[in-house]
């Protein structure tokens, strides 16, 4: 299981979908290190991918208060959930406990999972909205 960009998945915000372009080849990364099941791979893309997702969450929520979104905290929320997921496994692979392979094949099928609906439901509820009030300010 593995997970690429394609155009259906494009907000029509383009500093968000470049973004996103950008988490989606780091979460694939992530994936391709579970399949080949090294774990200083993992360990190494999991990091790149956790510094990404947050950087780029606080770009989108930013986005989300200056134009006072209206879902903007059940927005957050589920950034905060995916955060916890990812954190908790860092920490895992990190902190020298290890993972095991089905452990690891559980959350890459959550992760890539979660964020194709997160960007394909979500995030675009956002560009629709502001986008419906002539566009969002950045
Ligand atoms: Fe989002």
């Amino acid at each position: 299981m593995n997970i690429q960009w394609t155009d259906d998945l494009a907000i029509g915000i383009s500093v968000i979908d470049e973004q996103h372009k950008t988490l989606i080849s780091r979460a694939a990364s992530f994936s391709r290190a579970v399949e080949s099941g090294n774990k200083k791979q993992m360990e190494d893309t999991v990091n790149y991918l956790i510094a990404y997702a947050v950087q780029h969450f606080g770009a989108e929520e930013l986005i989300m208060i200056r134009n006072r979104y209206d879902r903007f905290k059940e927005h957050r929320d589920e950034h905060s959930w995916f955060i916890k997921k990812v954190f908790d496994v860092h920490a895992k692979l990190t902190g020298g406990e290890g993972i095991s392979r089905p452990d690891a094949e559980e959350f890459r099928d959550m992760l890539l999972n979660w964020m194709l609906d997160h960007i394909a439901v979500k995030d675009k509820h956002i560009a629709e909205t502001l986008n419906s009030f002539g566009g969002p300010l950045r």
